[in-house]
């Protein structure tokens, strides 16, 4: 697969969101181990998870720990796996997702989903949502402390605007290593985040890169020229449009979410397509729409 620096570390390209094995809908163990297992054999080693993947009251960290189990049982490469999490959302059980941008909470939520993990630090930790009721900058500020404490080693933010990358990144001390924010055909206004991050040396990662849980299947027949390239090129739209993605700057690193292990085989084959510049140029007016 081919390699992609995100802060100190080297990625696959690709990486996997878990999110699909945690909330509404999610499938049996068995089937999620075989579906990190499968994305591990194809060469991905980035993993996007958060505390707040999971369903029910009282399982918070349930993708994080299942996560964890899933590279225990994996025999191969298992260290060179990053595990980035976030923190900042919390599920109260009832379907719906609230925000809690508290520096204390924030510190503490780490120190459990480093816990969860196994690890004594976690790998790449997020800033999961802006708290209108928290300045940003205290929010972040933890997550500066939690630097400094070597509770985390790379710092991200995730849904946060130029304004918030720009005041993360100095909170920081311009130690910030990744922000995550949608990013799909079907979500192209934060392409100037997107860019603002190739200026910065900071890694992009895209969110839903496929439009989302539910409407993934169908990116192609919404967005018929990412069809049109698949057709040509006789390979699955979805496997063009995160092409696409990779080919808007060498700092974007999507992450497709996947609940079988065959969506994320398929997903993986895109880190191998670079699209032409005449391909590119035909997906084009994505971005202007
Ligand atoms: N920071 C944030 O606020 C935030 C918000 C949302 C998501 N995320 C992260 O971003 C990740 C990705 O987003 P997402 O899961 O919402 O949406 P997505 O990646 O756009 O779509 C996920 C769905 O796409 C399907 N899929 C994956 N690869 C496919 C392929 N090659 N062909 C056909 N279908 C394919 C999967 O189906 P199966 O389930 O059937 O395998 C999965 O359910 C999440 O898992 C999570 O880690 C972050």
């Amino acid at each position: 697969m081919e390699q992609r620096q995100l802060g100190k570390r080297t990625v696959g390209a690709i990486g996997l969101g878990g999110m699909p094995m945690s909330i509404e809908g999610r499938p049996d163990e068995a089937r999620s181990i075989a579906t990190i297992h499968a994305a591990l054999d194809a060469g991905v080693t980035l993993i996007d998870t958060a505390d707040a993947y999971h369903q029910h009251p009282g399982e918070a960290g349930h993708n994080e720990a299942l996560i964890a189990r899933a590279l225990v049982s994996y025999p191969h490469h298992k260290s060179e796996v990053l595990v980035a999490s976030k923190a900042g959302h919390v599920r109260p059980g009832d379907g719906t997702w609230a925000i809690n941008g508290d520096p204390a909470y924030l510190k503490q939520a780490a120190k459990a989903t480093a816990q969860r993990l196994g690890r004594d630090s976690i790998g790449l930790h997020q800033f999961h949502r802006p708290d209108p009721r928290v300045p940003y900058a205290d929010s972040v500020g933890a997550f500066a402390e939690l630097l400094d404490e070597g509770v985390i080693e790379m710092a991200g933010v995730s849904n946060a605007n130029v304004e918030q990358i720009r005041e993360a990144h100095d909170v920081l001390g311009g130690r910030l290593t990744s922000v995550q924010n949608q990013f799909s055909p079907a979500f192209v206004s934060s392409y100037d985040e997107l860019e603002l991050c190739g200026e910065l040396g900071v890694a992009f990662i895209p969110w839903s890169p496929l439009g989302g849980i539910g409407k993934a299947g169908d990116v192609g027949t919404r967005f018929l020229p990412f069809q049109h390239v698949a057709d040509a090129r006789g390979i699955s739209a979805q496997q063009v449009v995160l092409a696409w993605e990779l080919g808007l700057g060498d700092h974007v690193i999507p992450i497709p979410g996947a609940s079988r292990p065959s969506s994320i085989l398929d997903s993986a084959g895109a880190s191998e397509i670079t699209l032409t510049d005449d391909e590119m140029e035909q997906l084009r007016p994505t971005l202007d729409a």
